[in-house]
């Protein structure tokens, strides 16, 4: 709680799935919180989030499922942000502090940035917080026991939905090339990276930290990978081993 008696929203990082993959501050912050928000699941699931902190919540935590449509139409989504602030309000406005917790790092296309500029928005006397996490690039690294950057190496990251134009234009100007939300566009992708002699140092990482990992390394003969959302591909593109 502020000095004005206004609770404060934190948003939490919670790291790309392991639970032991949290930050010691934001588990804290979630321990001590009376109300722990989270992106709402999808079919009546648990989200990712949600799943991540399950174990480090106590019965008497509020908790606060967040509904984030999955869709492009920008009125849609505005409501959704205005109603998702005004439950955080709720309880901010009564002095209560909440924690908003989203899988990977909060301000690495994440949903808390909408949550938080909303309420600003709405409530400029509003007070957020921001405790990073590890994000999934990173993850992804890890578990392919490879470091993502070293030297000079310039790292691009396309967020979704690439043309091919702006694909073949990362290729040309970036050393090493993250694709974020790649399971609805493999094949393209796939088809792209072939012409471009780049299947041999390409990796597709789903769930990574998860006890159901998966990791697909040289994709030659993978045209096809029926791919969960949580999943991206990591293009070597052009490397630099010791030596090189
Ligand atoms: C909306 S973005 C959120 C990114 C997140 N804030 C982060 O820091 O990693 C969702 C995308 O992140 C990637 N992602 C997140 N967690 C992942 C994981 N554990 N394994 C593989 N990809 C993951 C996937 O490409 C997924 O489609």
């Amino acid at each position: 709680m502020n000095h004005q008696g206004v609770g404060i929203l934190y948003g939490v990082g919670a790291g790309p799935g392991d639970p032991e993959l949290m930050t010691l501050k934001g588990l804290r912050i979630v321990q001590r919180s009376p109300v722990i928000a989270f992106p709402a699941g999808v079919d009546g699931k648990p989200g990712m989030a949600q799943r991540i902190i399950a174990e480090w919540l106590q019965p008497e935590q509020v908790q606060l499922p967040l509904i984030f449509p999955y869709v492009q139409d920008e009125n849609r989504l505005i409501e959704a942000w205005r109603s998702a602030a005004a439950q955080v309000w709720h309880y901010l406005r009564q002095g209560q502090d909440v924690a908003f917790v989203s899988e990977g790092d909060v301000s690495f296309y994440s949903t808390f940035t909408y949550l938080a500029q909303t309420l600003q928005h709405e409530h400029p006397e509003a007070i957020v917080q921001t405790i990073p996490g590890v994000s999934s690039p990173m993850a992804a690294a890890a578990a392919l026991g490879i470091p993502l950057t070293i030297r000079s190496q310039r790292l691009l990251v396309l967020p979704a939905l690439y043309s091919v134009t702006e694909l073949e234009t990362a290729l040309s100007c970036a050393d090493v090339l993250v694709l974020m939300k790649v399971s609805s566009v493999y094949e393209q992708v796939w088809s792209v990276l072939h012409r471009h002699q780049l299947l041999h140092r390409s990796y597709v990482i789903e769930r990574a930290t998860l006890p159901d990992q998966i990791i697909h390394a040289d994709l030659s003969d993978r045209h096809t990978l029926k791919l969960p959302y949580f999943s991206l591909l990591i293009v070597m593109i052009r490397s630099q081993g010791v030596g090189e």
